[in-house]
């Protein structure tokens, strides 16, 4: 069972996400339990507040240290978490090896940046990994979130049937999937590759190899050359 708590700003951004089918089924199987916590609840007065102007000037604000504390050990008062994770753009690219080592983790949290960001001491103290999705700006971490816990869901021991295994999906191996095709054979004049309709599965399988790594060299050579790390 892999528990993933996400504080975030904008809980309503999560609503949908997991409610619907992998991910669903993920949590109806109980392997996998997805809670968001409204940081709001932990502001400060009459109108919780959560930000604050940034030390220094420019536009923007700042997500408090305090409230931000309070929640994060509020919920560590629950149970240890192995990663506590920020969702922001000067984060570790996320990729495919990051979620496949998360998968395998039993608790986590996700904290959801929104504004100019946090303030720096919460990652300086709490933080243990930062991830950013890819290179642009979210107005906030929800959505972020919702990708990390997607790709990290469907790979929980258990999820995935095997029609929809893991195993041969696109960077499983560093290399892109190769083409697919269903029914029927011919379509609109496009026919399908005839090796796919042989019945010779070690030729298939070759073929799908060599179509992996022509895709790959084509469109992304820097996964063939990339030397991996967390
Ligand atoms: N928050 C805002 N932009 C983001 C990004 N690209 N990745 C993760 N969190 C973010």
């Amino acid at each position: 069972m892999l528990e993933i708590d996400i504080l975030a700003v904008v809980p309503g951004l999560l609503e949908g996400p997991f409610s619907h089918s992998i991910l669903h089924r993920a949590e109806e199987k109980k392997l996998l339990k997805v809670r968001v916590i409204d940081l709001r609840t932990f502001g400060y007065g009459n109108h919780k507040q959560i930000d604050d102007y940034a030390f220094g000037g420019g536009a923007g604000m700042v997500l408090m240290a305090q409230p931000l504390a309070d929640a994060i050990r509020m919920l560590q008062s629950q149970g240890q978490y192995d990663e506590i994770i920020y969702l922001t753009p000067d984060g570790k690219t996320f990729n495919q090896h990051m979620a496949n080592h998360l998968s395998l983790k039993s608790r986590l949290l996700l904290i959801c940046g929104h504004y100019k960001g946090i303030d720096e001491r919460v990652r300086e103290k709490f933080v243990t990994m930062e991830i950013s999705i890819g290179d642009y700006v979210l107005s906030g971490g929800e959505l972020a979130a919702a990708v990390v816990v997607d790709a990290i869901g469907r790979l929980i021991p258990g999820v995935l049937s095997d029609e929809t295994s893991a195993l041969t999906d696109s960077f499983q191996d560093d290399l892109l999937a190769p083409p697919v095709y269903t029914r029927p054979a011919e379509w609109e004049g496009m026919t399908v590759p005839d090796i796919l309709l042989s019945g010779h599965q070690a030729k298939i399988d070759e073929w799908r190899y060599e179509q992996s790594l022509e895709r790959t060299r084509d469109r992304r050579p820097d996964l063939l050359a990339r030397e991996d790390s967390l």
